[in-house]
């Protein structure tokens, strides 16, 4: 499956690319530099240049709360550029995987958001990717791919920040425990790109890891392997006032990935061990 990934040098994009190569599958990769997403006559040269069969869009303004005061940029990138995509994606007959979020929802659930949950985004991150989401499904042949708290290789996320405060913290590290979410290892949602695009799935479909767990639970996992003696203090949201409100629970119900690929999503403490692990 010869595949075109833009921002293909962000945390998921590289996972993305890297998966492909392991499966001897044509990729390219382009950069931010080497592909804006807002530009649609450069996606249209590349487009024609490598003749791809499926474009994965992992492109982004993935900063949550600069878009708050970036709104235009964001719904620009995030949203308005999807159409460029698109539009590249109809010119060479190829398919696409947009991928979004979980900041789509209200975050205010008490039971996991299905695909078709009504949506309601609290942040302009959020209404800028739901955006997207509307351009990408313009087209039939697209897969909207919403996944939740990414972390692996290659990126700053949130297992990389902790275990590099934990491993310099000479107090206890204070954790926000009142945001449940799924922590999801970015080689396993390449895996899952993998397993949508060879189905040719269309629609929306929802990819986290299992099991549903606080930020507090997650950093307290990450401190059983790195620092096992380290204090991790529980606390709430309100300790950490941030320009764009944190989804208090953000759990995608995977069922429908499940049964369309035939296999239960991966726990992400096999990929955290495998993360740290790596980076050990
Ligand atoms: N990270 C998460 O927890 C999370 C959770 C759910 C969904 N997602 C979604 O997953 C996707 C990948 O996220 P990620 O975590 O891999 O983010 P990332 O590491 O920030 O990667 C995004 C990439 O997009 C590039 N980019 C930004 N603006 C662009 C533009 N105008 N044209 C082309 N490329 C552009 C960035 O390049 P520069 O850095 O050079 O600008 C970066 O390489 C995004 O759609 C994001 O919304 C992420």
């Amino acid at each position: 499956m010869r595949a075109l990934v833009l921002g293909g040098t962000g945390m998921l994009g590289r996972a993305v690319t890297r998966y492909w190569r392991r499966r001897q599958q044509a990729v390219l990769a382009l950069s931010h530099g080497q592909a804006d997403i807002t530009d649609r006559h450069r996606l249209d040269e590349c487009v024609h240049q490598f003749r791809p069969e499926l474009i994965v869009n992992c492109a982004a303004f993935t900063q949550v709360d600069r878009c708050e005061t970036e709104r235009e940029t964001a719904l620009a990138v995030n949203g308005a550029a999807v159409a460029n995509a698109v539009a590249a994606c109809e010119s060479v007959g190829a398919r696409l995987i947009h991928v979004s979020t979980d900041y789509v929802f209200d975050g205010e659930a008490e039971s996991p958001y299905a695909e078709d949950t009504a949506t309601g985004p609290r942040t302009v991150y959020g209404e800028s990717k739901l955006e997207g989401e509307r351009q990408a499904l313009r087209y039939p042949a697209a897969l909207v791919l919403r996944a939740s708290w990414l972390f692996g290789p290659g990126g700053p996320n949130f297992a990389a920040t902790i275990r590099r405060l934990l491993t310099r913290a000479t107090e206890p590290l204070r954790v926000v425990d009142d945001q449940v979410g799924c922590p999801t290892y970015t080689p396993f949602l390449a895996r899952a790109i993998w397993d949508l695009s060879v189905l040719g799935m269309r629609g929306v479909v929802h990819y986290c890891n299992r099991e549903a767990v606080s930020w507090h639970g997650f950093a307290t996992e990450i401190a059983r392997t790195v620092a096992p003696l380290a204090r991790i203090v529980p606390v709430p949201t309100s300790e950490f006032p941030r320009p764009a409100p944190r989804p208090a629970y953000s759990v995608l119900e995977t069922t429908r990935f499940e049964t369309a690929v035939g296999r239960r999503v991966e726990p992400w403490v096999s990929g955290l061990a495998a993360y740290l692990g790596e980076h050990s």
